[in-house]
C-alpha cells in the first residue's frame, strides 16, 4: 500500500466537540403483514450465498425503477420527520409503516440479524446505527438509510439531514459529502471502471481536508441486498473492473471531519469514528447506461431527499 500523508486534525474539532452519542433503548420488534413478500433472509437472518448476476434483465430493471422510486419517497418523508425531539425509533416506525403501505418489506429488518427497519446514524456514527429511544437534538446531523424490497428487488438510498441549528463545520461536511457522491456519478461515462468512483470522491474530500471511510463500501444491489460487486469510495488505481451496461450498484461515500477510522459498538452494528469526529453519508442506487450512470432512487418526477438537504444547506 502506498504511503498516505496524514494531516493534523482540524483545529476546530476541539471547539465543535459535542457529547457523544450513547445507546438508547430498543422498542419491540415490528411485524410485517403476511401478505408482504419477504426477502430470503427475513426468517433466518442469513442471506443465501451471493449468486445473482450483476447485470439486470429488462424486467428486473423496470422493477428496480419502481422500487427505487418508492424508496426515494420514503426517504423524503423520513427526512421531513427528522426534527429536534423526534426519536430515531419514531423514524423507524415511520419507515416501517411507509414500506408496508408501499407494498414492500423494509430490507434492513433481520438482515444478518439487524433488529430494525432502517439505519439511523447520528453525528459520529458512520453507518448502521440502530434506531432507539434517543431524541434528535438541536444541532445533530442524522443519516437515514432506507432500503425497500419490492417486486423481488431492493432499492437502497440514504441522506444526512440537518437537525435544527447545525454548526457551520458540520454543514460543510454534509455539503461536501453530497457533492462527492454527485461527482462520482458524473465521473461515470462510457467505459467507466470501478476506480473512477473512488478517485472522484477522494479527490473532492482531500480538497476540503475531509477523511474517506475505507471500512464500508458501496455494493452491487438488485435481487440481492448486497451482491458480489464491491465499490470502494477511496482511490485505488488497481480497480479496473468495468462497470458494464445494465449493472446495478450503489455509491454511498462516508466522509469525516477527523479520522476516517472506525470502531464498533458492543451491539456489533453501530460503527463510529474512533476520534468521535462527525461523519456524513449519501447513497443512491444506480444503473449503468450507454452514456453514464442513472439514479434509480429518485421519485417519478426525478426528486429525492438530497434536494431537501441542498435547500437546507443554502438557506443557512
Ligand atoms: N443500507 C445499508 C447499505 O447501504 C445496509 C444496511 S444493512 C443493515 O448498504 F442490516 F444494517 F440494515
Ligand atoms: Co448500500
Ligand atoms: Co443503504
Amino acid at each position: 500500500m502506498a504511503k498516505r500523508k496524514r494531516r493534523s486534525p482540524r483545529p476546530s474539532l476541539v471547539e465543535a466537540s459535542h457529547p457523544p452519542v450513547v445507546p438508547g433503548l430498543l422498542s419491540p420488534i415490528r411485524r410485517v403483514p403476511a401478505a408482504i413478500k419477504r426477502p430470503p433472509y427475513a426468517l433466518t437472518g442469513q442471506p443465501p450465498p451471493s449468486s445473482s448476476s450483476l447485470v439486470r434483465t429488462p424486467e428486473e430493471l423496470s422493477a428496480m425503477r419502481r422500487t427505487g422510486a418508492a424508496a426515494a419517497e420514503i426517504l423524503l418523508r423520513a427526512g421531513e420527520a427528522a426534527r429536534p425531539g423526534v426519536t430515531t425509533d419514531e423514524i423507524d416506525r415511520l419507515v416501517h409503516e411507509l414500506s408496508i403501505e408501499a407494498g414492500g418489506y423494509p430490507s434492513p429488518l433481520n438482515y444478518r440479524g439487524f433488529p430494525k427497519s432502517v439505519c439511523t446514524s447520528v453525528n459520529e456514527v458512520i453507518c448502521h446505527g440502530i434506531p432507539d429511544s434517543r431524541p434528535l437534538g438541536d444541532g445533530d446531523i442524522v443519516n437515514i438509510d432506507v432500503t425497500l424490497y419490492r417486486e423481488g428487488v431492493h432499492g437502497d438510498t440514504s441522506a444526512t439531514f440537518l437537525v435544527g441549528d447545525v454548526a457551520a463545520e458540520s454543514i460543510m461536511l454534509v455539503e461536501v459529502t453530497l457533492e462527492s457522491l454527485d461527482r462520482a456519478i458524473a465521473a461515470l461515462g462510457p467505459g467507466a471502471m470501478v476506480r473512477d468512483i473512488g478517485r472522484a470522491i477522494e479527490s473532492h474530500a482531500m480538497k476540503h481536508r475531509l477523511g474517506v471511510v475505507r471500512e464500508f463500501i458501496g455494493h452491487g444491489v438488485g435481487t440481492e441486498f448486497h451482491s458480489g460487486l464491491q465499490i470502494p469510495h477511496y482511490h485505488d488505481r488497481r480497480l479496473t473492473i468495468p462497470l458494464e451496461y445494465g449493472t446495478t450498484f450503489t455509491i454511498e461515500p462516508m466522509l469525516t471531519l477527523g479520522s476516517p477510522d472506525a470502531a464498533m459498538w458492543d451491539d456489533e452494528w453501530t460503527a463510529v469514528t474512533i476520534d468521535g469526529s462527525r461523519t456524513a453519508q449519501f447513497e443512491h442506487t444506480l444503473v449503468m447506461g450507454e452514456n453514464g450512470a442513472e439514479r434509480l432512487t429518485v421519485t417519478e418526477s426525478g426528486e429525492c431527499a438530497h434536494d431537501l438537504v441542498r435547500a437546507a444547506v443554502v438557506s443557512r
